[in-house]
């Protein structure tokens, strides 16, 4: 399994970047414990970060046959790109949205993102830990015994229980 790790605009420049926002650890730092993270389930992970919309685009139309799913942390993009919104779309590939923030607490601006309709899911808030449940929600989406999740009846718990 091939999973494709989409870094957007300024993403290059995390450890020295707002760190009382986004925390010291840089992009290279994450990516090295997502492998690592990502190697116990025989997970293959491919980091990509671009400043340029056109950039992030072509990748994500180059994805389907390379990758089956990406994580994607969009970055200021989330919120103003319907071009990347309409790439998302034209894939049949599955994407989840991350941020490491939590972008619900911040400015209102960052309140609405233009992706995640059409993501199959949204991570924010936690930091490194965004990319480590990206990675696993990914997974667990496209393959869920390899991560030894339950099966859809192990969550009708009756009222009993
Ligand atoms: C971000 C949140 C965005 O609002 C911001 O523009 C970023 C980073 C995050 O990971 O928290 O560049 O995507």
């Amino acid at each position: 399994m091939r999973i494709l790790f989409l870094n957007g605009p300024n993403l290059n420049l995390l450890g020295q970047r707002e760190p009382s926002v986004y925390g010291s650890t840089t992009l290279k730092q994450i990516e090295t414990v997502v492998r690592q993270w990502a190697s116990r389930w025989q997970v293959e992970v491919v980091f990509r970060q671009s400043n340029h919309e056109g950039q992030l685009i072509d990748w994500l139309h180059e994805a389907p046959g390379a990758f089956e799913g990406i994580v994607l942390n969009a970055g200021a993009y989330t919120h103003t790109s319907i071009a990347i919104r309409d790439a998302i779309a034209a894939i049949a590939l599955p994407v989840i949205e991350i941020h490491l923030s939590n972008i619900h607490a911040r400015e209102a601006f960052r309140h609405v993102s233009l992706i995640a309709p059409v993501c199959r899911g949204v991570i924010t808030g936690f930091g490194l830990g965004s990319y480590l449940l990206g990675l696993e929600a990914m997974v667990g989406m496209l393959d869920p015994q390899r991560l030894q999740w339950p099966g859809p009846n192990a969550s009708t718990a009756s009222a009993s229980d």
